[in-house]
């Protein structure tokens, strides 16, 4: 059987921060002195940066190897679970919390969405996806749904439990990143818990979900497991 992958973030950004790196280092090495307009550039604390980029780059890799599947447990055990609910996992990606989710599921069943955007993490296909539903063994338990986190079609009051992970600030617009946060809202129970993950944005989502009525705390991010650092935010929304 093959084994789950779950894809490297933002895979673009990893690869220029490693070319920045290699070019930043082998400059001092080829042309010691650049001259522009008469003035000479040494070129030497370009290392610096590209030792800089270099590190980034392999750190953001090690939390896509190693770390986004401890920050995953770290997020799903802030749900005391029964077994029963009903979970949506919005921009589900190649199925990270879903799948992990669905494990701790009996009776209940597990909802993942995506738009599955390719610059956004690497193989970001429903196919692959489906694959690593089928590897992990949670086949009867979940539904990998095509939706916008912006606009879903789910009805309203439908989750005890709305997770999502280094989602939503893919959203450009803060009006769109306003109304995935208010979709959130609708979708949810009255009396269900939210767990959203995200590197920046975080107090923007805590001020939408306040002005919705939800009950917030952000948690810190855990360092250096998650890179960059993700702070979690947990929103219940009230009976
Ligand atoms: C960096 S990946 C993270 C995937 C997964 N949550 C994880 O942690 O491995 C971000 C995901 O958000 C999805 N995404 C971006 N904008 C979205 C939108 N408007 N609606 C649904 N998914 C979206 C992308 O397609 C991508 O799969």
């Amino acid at each position: 059987m093959k084994r789950p992958e779950y894809g490297i973030d933002a895979p673009g950004v990893i690869r220029n921060l490693l070319i920045c790196c290699i070019i930043a280092i082998l400059l001092p090495v080829f042309y010691p002195v650049i001259t522009i307009g008469g003035i000479n550039i040494y070129t030497f604390g370009f290392i610096y940066t590209g030792i800089t980029c270099g590190l980034t780059g392999l750190w953001m890799l090690l939390y896509s190897v190693y770390g986004k599947l401890k920050h995953r447990d770290r997020m799903l055990n802030y749900i005391n679970w029964r077994g029963d609910e009903k979970v949506l996992d919005i921009g589900t990606g190649r199925g990270l919390l879903a799948i992990g989710a669905a494990k701790r599921l009996t009776t209940g069943r597990s909802y993942g969405i995506d738009i599955w955007k390719a610059e956004d993490l690497t193989k970001n296909k429903l196919a692959n996806t489906l694959s690593n539903v089928v590897a992990e063994g949670v086949n009867d338990k979940i539904e990998i749904v095509n939706e916008d986190a912006c606009d879903m079609s789910f009805s309203d009051n439908a989750f005890d439990v709305v997770l999502s992970n280094l989602c939503l600030h893919n959203i450009s617009k803060a009006a769109d990143r306003k109304k995935a946060c208010s979709e959130v809202y609708r979708v949810m129970k009255k009396g269900g818990t939210g767990i959203i993950s995200d590197f920046i944005h975080i107090k923007e989502y805590r001020k939408n979900f306040e002005e919705l009525g939800m009950q917030t705390e952000i948690k810190p991010a855990s360092f250096p497991t998650t890179f960059p650092p993700l702070k979690i935010l947990v929103i219940k929304k009230k009976f």
